[in-house]
């Protein structure tokens, strides 16, 4: 295969502010331009070059485009955009030893059809190199930071152990159906309570793992969830959206509970701001409020693809339906910020992934 000469690209032009992101039409935040393809040299002997196949959809890359990151998305540079994705090598440097061409390789690579660069210290060979036994989306998601986070997040910040009780909000998302199921099928919880933006997403909760899964856009939200939680409370939270639904669950919880914080996703779109109430509660009730990042557990990676394998393989985890959103965007790169932007509205069922090529 000759090697290409030049590659699509989206650069951010300007920083999000509290107005929110415009993700297409002329004050889109992004700007679509064509970048001519640069080989690995040898000045740059430790790069590679990838096509980009697919490519993972985070609400965290809005904290990175509101400025919170800088060498993530450099307003005004050359620099595409960054994103976690999976990529073909097409080309290594003379010093790469750890790829060669034509392996499937996970890392933060970029919103571009073709990218030359440095590989992080986190990429890796998708399924060691071996046949895919799953769909290559499936390594974006629950094989990846997605799954490796709701896995951390349990067994380590929340401790949780067998006969506990949780709570999850976010819970139709990436991170939270795995939280879900994992929780339920895995590790023996007692209950699950999820939470999630509509009927449907509730409805599907229920079938892969939720006790109970309760809409927080319904005008009873707040006695639906301590109906659903009952009247003993919960152990443990796993929150990923922050917010008044962060605070409809607190005065859910048991003495001495244990909340994660995981994400904030229904704050980052503006600077909202926490209700101080709420800490009166989490001191009233002694609560462990514990923040973590999937950063500082990435040497659990290999423990946990082996754990989640075995249990998806066992059925324990369902994936399929539900589990991911996959958006075929082969030969319509102009789509990748507004599907990205699709997560603030709900758009997605678990992991957002977007296709990009063959
Ligand atoms: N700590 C870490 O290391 C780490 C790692 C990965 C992700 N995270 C965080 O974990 C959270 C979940 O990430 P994810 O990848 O699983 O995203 P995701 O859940 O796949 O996508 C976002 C979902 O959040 C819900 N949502 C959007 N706006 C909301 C709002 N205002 N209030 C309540 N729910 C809202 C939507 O579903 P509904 O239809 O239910 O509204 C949407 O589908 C994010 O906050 C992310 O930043 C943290």
């Amino acid at each position: 295969m000759s090697l290409p000469t030049n590659s699509k690209v989206f650069i951010l032009n300007r920083s999000i502010d509290d107005s929110g992101v415009k993700a297409s039409g002329p004050d889109s935040h992004f700007t679509l331009t064509t970048q001519p393809v640069t080989l690995p040299s040898p000045e740059t002997p430790n790069f590679i070059l990838v096509q980009v196949l697919a490519i993972s959809n985070d609400p965290a890359q809005i904290l990175w485009f509101r400025g919170g990151a800088r060498d993530m998305a450099i307003v005004g540079k050359a620099d595409p955009v960054k994103t976690y994705g999976i990529g073909r090598v097409l080309a290594v440097g003379k010093n790469v030893g750890k790829f060669k061409t034509g392996d499937l390789i996970f890392d933060m690579i970029a919103w571009a059809e073709y990218y030359t660069y440095e590989p992080t210290d986190r990429a890796y060979v998708v399924n060691g190199g071996r046949p895919l036994e799953f769909p290559l989306s499936t390594y974006l998601g629950i094989l990846a930071t997605s799954g490796l986070t709701a896995y951390v997040g349990l067994k380590n910040t929340l401790e949780f152990k067998p006969g506990q009780s949780l709570i999850v909000s976010g819970a139709a998302g990436s991170v939270g159906h795995v939280v879900v199921q994992y929780a339920k099928n895995v590790l023996g919880a007692s209950k699950v309570v999820a939470i999630a933006g509509s009927g449907d997403k509730c409805a599907w909760l229920e079938k892969h793992g939720a006790d109970k899964a309760v809409n927080y856009k319904s005008a009873e939200f707040t006695n639906e969830l301590a109906e659903a939680v009952g009247p003993d409370g919960a152990d443990a939270f796993f929150d990923n959206v922050a917010g008044r639904v962060y605070d409809a669950v607190l005065p859910n919880m048991k003495l001495h509970g244990k909340v994660a914080l995981c994400g904030a996703i229904s704050q980052y779109n503006s600077k909202g701001t926490y209700n101080a109430g709420t800490h009166m509660v989490v001191l009233i009730r002694r609560l462990h409020v514990i923040g973590f990042t999937v950063r500082d557990h990435y040497d659990e990676t290999p423990n946990f693809m082996k754990e989640c394998t075995d249990a998806i393989k066992s059925g324990k985890i369902w994936i399929g339906e539900g589990t991911e959103t996959v958006v075929d965007l082969r030969g319509k790169f102009e789509g990748i910020p507004e599907t990205w932007a699709g997560l603030f509205q709900g758009k997605n069922n678990g992991k957002l992934v977007s296709i990009l090529a063959d």
